[in-house]
């Protein structure tokens, strides 16, 4: 008899170290849902092929990561709107008509982990985000469609923050920039996008930048206190949080479009937490 267990992956490369299938194995388990969940390597050329295959045998949703959101996003048959304006999926699912839907849950991943886990409303703040690449296109939709005071875009190449600026300044005030330039204006949210801390690096930022009561998130996470993190403690902020919670908290969102069950996810960030 064929096996009716439903199943997911995640598709990325590299993706061996990913915390997703332990994530969604713990959210099955507290759920009481039956699901088989795999890591999957698999490259650019492949990623098209791989995904559909998956789909048309009997695979019941994907999660996709770095490299290939852009790659998912066009594959799509229709998406969601966060998705259309970030031009990036990291969800896949098929639909009533069985074709292939896409998501992106980063966005509400990390307004989740603020709201939720730290008690952090985004609503009328002035927001600094770091970086303009595919990690900061995946949340800004997202962020721009909340009710914030103004989204300013940092970036070593100003000229990638400025297209970003253009694509979602119709939804909030956005505003591009480079770090020498960004003076005296303070934040009460500042946003690491940036890849940076792979290499322990944070971009150069002045104290300045700080407001009272400013919360600085990573987007990063590792075991070890993130550069960015440890740049925030070093510098007064009143809060300073990984992106743990919103690995996990965009896993719980994917879940839920997958099993239409809410898992809770602290104790899963708790056990994150501890066991690395
Ligand atoms: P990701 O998918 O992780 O967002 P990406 O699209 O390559 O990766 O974006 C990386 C981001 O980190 C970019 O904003 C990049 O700045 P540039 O657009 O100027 O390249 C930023 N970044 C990476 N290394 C950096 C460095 N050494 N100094 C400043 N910014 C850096």
């Amino acid at each position: 008899m064929r096996n009716s267990v439903s199943r997911y992956a995640v598709l990325g490369s590299p993706v061996a170290h990913s915390k997703s299938p332990r994530i969604h194995a713990a959210f099955a388990a507290e759920t009481n849902q039956q699901l088989d969940y795999t890591a999957v390597e698999v490259t650019g050329e492949n990623f098209n092929a791989f995904a559909e295959d998956f789909f048309a045998k009997g695979g019941a949703g994907l999660n996709i990561t770095v490299p290939h959101k852009e790659k998912a996003f066009k594959i799509s048959n229709s998406c969601s709107e966060r998705a259309m304006l970030a031009k990036a999926v990291n969800t896949l699912l098929l639909d009533k008509d069985k074709r292939i839907y896409g998501d992106n849950t980063d966005g509400i991943g990390l307004l989740r982990d603020l709201q939720n886990n730290h008690e952090l409303s985004i609503n009328n703040k002035n927001i600094l985000i770091l970086g303009a690449g595919g990690a900061v296109r995946g949340v800004l939709a997202t962020l721009a469609l909340e009710d914030v005071s103004s989204i300013t875009i940092a970036n070593r190449t100003i000229a990638k923050a400025k297209l970003l600026c253009e694509e979602f300044s119709a939804y909030a005030e956005v505003m591009a920039t480079g770090y020498d330039e960004l003076g005296l204006t303070k934040f009460d949210l500042i946003i690491n996008g940036t890849s940076m801390g792979l290499s322990g690096e944070t971009p150069a930022l002045s104290q300045s930048v700080l407001a009272d009561q400013c919360c600085c998130y990573d987007m990063m996470y590792g075991n070890e206190e993130t550069a960015f993190v440890k740049w925030a403690k070093n510098n007064g902020a009143n809060q300073a949080v990984d992106g743990l919670g919103m690995l996990v908290e965009q896993a719980a969102e994917a879940f839920y479009l997958w099993r239409e069950v809410r898992p809770d996810t602290a104790a899963v960030i708790a056990e994150l937490r501890t066991l690395g």
